[in-house]
């Protein structure tokens, strides 16, 4: 994997704003999967800016969302679902039939994780799926110990992703669903293309792990060593643990 450390996370977003929105322009078709969380904010907020600026075509993009918690039926919210729109896809002309995210309101959710997979199969596969990384090694929602076969699944959330998600739920850990959907390892590992991003202290020890121990299902994310076309973007203090 490659590794570039950045001077602060605003010149992470805006350095990856800029890659995001070369593609595009290159390849008005581009298949794009999309993290929700914390990290991608300052990113999302660039990548509005450059579109408006350069006035990018997003009409023909696809776009796939990374994960999404199991919610009610009843429930109004799509918490990832709402994140997306807020932060991204309700600023950029995207067309609404060709951005796709996992229903984790669905009646059955082992269908709808057979759906999204065949969704992103039938759109000819991730061109640049951007990831976060959780702080104990988990990408998307695969926690540790999770299979490098798997594909879209619902997952069960530790105690720790739990807590890290409890801003998007008033700070109420109570509310943070047990379970979500997410791609899998092996979903993850199909797309062409995977920039981590990974910003603040807090991630350091599992960006180390990552990069410079072994693959091991312990740190879902050591199994990006496996793809050839990983770029990983740091931040300094997310940097300040590798050899
Ligand atoms: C979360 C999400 C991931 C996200 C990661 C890091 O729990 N499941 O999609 O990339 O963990 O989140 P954050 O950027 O908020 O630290």
């Amino acid at each position: 994997m490659r590794l570039h450390v950045h001077q602060s996370a605003e010149h992470l977003a805006s350095a990856l704003a800029q890659n995001t929105a070369d593609a595009l322009a290159r390849n008005p078709h581009t298949v794009l999967g999309l993290p929700a969380g914390r990290t991608p904010v300052l990113l999302y907020r660039e990548l509005v800016a450059i579109s408006r600026a350069r006035s990018l075509d997003w009409s023909r993009a696809r776009t796939f969302s990374l994960d999404e918690f199991v919610t009610p039926r009843d429930s109004s919210r799509q918490p990832y679902r709402q994140f997306m729109h807020d932060h991204l896809l309700a600023h950029v002309a995207v067309t609404p039939a060709l951005v796709d995210s996992p229903n984790g309101r669905a009646v059955d959710l082992d269908a709808e994780c057979d759906r999204y997979e065949r969704a992103i199969e039938a759109a000819g596969g991730l061109d640049l799926l951007i990831l976060g990384i959780g702080a104990n090694g988990h990408i998307g929602f695969n926690e540790p110990g999770s299979p490098p076969g798997a594909r879209t699944h619902v997952a069960s959330l530790t105690a720790e992703s739990r807590a890290a998600n409890a801003w998007l739920f008033g700070g109420r850990i109570d509310r943070v669903p047990p379970r979500a959907l997410t791609m899998g390892i092996a979903t993850i590992l199909g797309a062409r293309a995977i920039v981590l991003v990974a910003t603040g202290v807090e991630k350091a020890a599992a960006v180390a792990a990552m990069a410079n121990g072994g693959v091991t299902p312990d740190l879902p994310a050591s199994f990006l060593q496996s793809h050839a076309g990983v770029t990983v973007l740091l931040d300094e203090a997310a940097a300040v643990q590798l050899a």
